[in-house]
């Protein structure tokens, strides 16, 4: 990679990167998931793929198309692998990208790692994979770190467990653990150079703002002084661990998803025809709201969107810290077993 532009937040990272990939390719064709949020802002969320973007829809923006997540526990095939898993979605993706015009298509866009829609966790080969399918088509691979980013996973970027590279990285919250407004895009060798010919019609006042990178650095400093990286990578175990006994405990645990620090518990009906708690982008009693209140309430603080509980503790947690709000956490998923929300 070679340089950053730098923004004040992930939104406009994501609005940054847009302008980018569609000035440097000209192409204006952008595939996008839908279980993903990538902002607020006009063309973040038209980019976004949950509920949040049908507001701004009025009407949509055009280029925007979604694809399908590698949503293993919600498929409808048994796939006996991650290699099969990642065939499958890759396969359905090229078909897409032939639909569309595979020489009009700018970029896709993927959060690695997915974060506020419930982590979702690439099947092992799915990123290398659509890496090679990116080059052979031409087009960008943008890899959205928002959430994942920072070693939430445990590593930097979340791509990095499967060795890829994308071509735009957009960053935001962990770059200051979110005390001060900073986000970017990094950008690639052969992107950066093509700029060294031509002004970046993008700007912004703040981009860069003296302030919010001297937070940056002190950050990046303390998760370096502290090796954060490692332990995240411990404690991630522990979560790991906590989150396997509450699925082997909870009738309303249909599945838990966790890699490093980052982490969500799918809740359902029935954990045999995994019927979710709530139905997509129709929580019309507020079942999740009064059980996130009921954490709240107990001491634990988190969110979660559709029937999904994330769990993404402060990367300094320890592990007798992460076991104690499990107790609460426990408490809480007997009421939802139960059926008293
Ligand atoms: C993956 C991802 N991208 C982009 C954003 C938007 O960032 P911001 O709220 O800083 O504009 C978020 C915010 O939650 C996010 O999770």
């Amino acid at each position: 990679m070679a340089k950053v532009f730098f923004t004040c937040g992930g939104s406009d990272a994501n609005e940054a990167a847009l302008n980018i990939a569609r000035t440097y390719t000209g192409k204006s064709k952008i595939l996008s998931r839908y279980r993903s949020y990538h902002g607020s802002t006009l063309g973040a969320g038209n980019l976004s793929g949950d509920p949040r973007r049908f507001d701004l829809e009025t009407p949509a923006a055009p280029g925007f198309i979604k694809f399908y997540d590698p949503y293993v526990y919600r498929s409808e095939i048994e796939f006996k692998d991650d290699a099969e898993a990642s065939a499958f979605y890759l396969r359905q993706l090229e078909e897409q990208i032939n639909y569309e015009g595979k020489n009009q298509i700018a970029a896709v866009w993927v959060e690695s790692v997915t974060g506020a829609n419930g982590i979702i966790i690439p099947p092992d080969g799915y990123l290398q994979g659509l890496r090679r399918l990116c080059d052979k088509y031409g087009i960008l691979l943008v890899s959205d770190e928002v959430m994942a980013g920072f070693y939430r996973t445990g590593e930097i970027f979340a791509f990095n467990h499967w060795g890829i590279k994308p071509d735009l990285i957009i960053f935001a919250k962990g770059i200051t653990c979110g005390y001060i407004q900073l986000g970017g895009v990094i950008i690639s060798k052969a992107i950066a150079e093509f700029y060294n010919n031509k002004v970046y019609q993008f700007g912004l006042t703040y981009s860069g703002h003296t302030l919010a990178c001297a937070a940056g650095n002190a950050v990046l400093d303390f998760y370096e002084k502290e090796n954060i990286r490692e332990k995240v990578r411990a404690t991630g175990k522990v979560l790991g661990e906590l989150l396997e006994d509450l699925y082997r405990k909870h009738s309303s645990v249909g599945n838990v998803r966790y890699i490093g620090l980052f982490s969500a518990i799918e809740l359902v009906r029935d954990k045999k025809t995994k019927e979710p708690l709530v139905p997509y982008a129709g929580d019309a009693k507020g079942v999740m709201k009064r059980i996130f209140g009921a954490l709240r309430a107990k001491g634990f603080s988190t969110y979660g969107r559709e029937n999904n509980i994330n769990i993404s503790p402060p990367l300094t947690i320890t592990a007798d810290e992460l076991r104690a709000a499990f107790l609460i956490l426990d408490e809480v998923l007997y009421s939802v077993d139960r059926g008293e929300f």
